[in-house]
């Protein structure tokens, strides 16, 4: 699962080695579910085409998780508690963050065609989203009280 990476952490927010099985026919990197997300994958969707100096996200998630993944090039994924953030980069295919639930994210710092691949615990669901982070914060700490 989640050896050989940084041990960085928010909550449920982590770096995931996936299984990366590479030859002179280039590589092929595998997520099933159980081994390499607690969730069982329902909804796959892919941002491309992201111009220099956009982000992506600013928004969280109630219940949603996610496993996100550079399939190429690299960026950057901010995560916040409602508490605390951190920042990881995503720079390589067979390398995942998982985005547990209750989390704001914000993707940046794509690189010239960078394509993000999101697997997700749910199909889409605008009930599910915090689209404003003030509303977020106080939530998630609601939650912690
Ligand atoms: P948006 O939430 O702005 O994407 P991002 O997470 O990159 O900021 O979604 C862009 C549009 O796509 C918005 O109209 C909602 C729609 N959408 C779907 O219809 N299905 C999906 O699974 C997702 C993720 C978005």
């Amino acid at each position: 699962m989640s050896t050989g990476v940084q041990e960085q952490r928010l909550g449920q927010c982590h770096l995931v080695e996936l299984h990366e099985h590479a030859d002179d026919r280039g590589g092929l990197a595998v997520v099933e579910t159980g081994t390499d997300v607690p969730f069982a994958i329902e909804r796959a969707y892919y941002l491309y085409g992201v111009p220099e100096g956009a982000a992506r996200g600013a928004h969280g998630h109630r219940e949603l998780q996610q496993l996100v993944i550079a399939v190429h090039g690299s960026f950057r994924v901010i995560v916040d508690d409602g508490l605390q953030q951190t920042g990881f980069v995503l720079d390589r295919p067979a390398l995942g963050l998982h985005i547990g639930p209750m989390t704001w994210r914000r993707l940046t710092h794509f690189s010239p065609g960078a394509v993000g691949l999101v697997l997700a615990s749910a199909h889409y669901d605008e009930s599910d989203y915090f689209r404003d982070y003030a509303a977020f914060a106080a939530a998630a700490r609601e939650m912690r009280a």
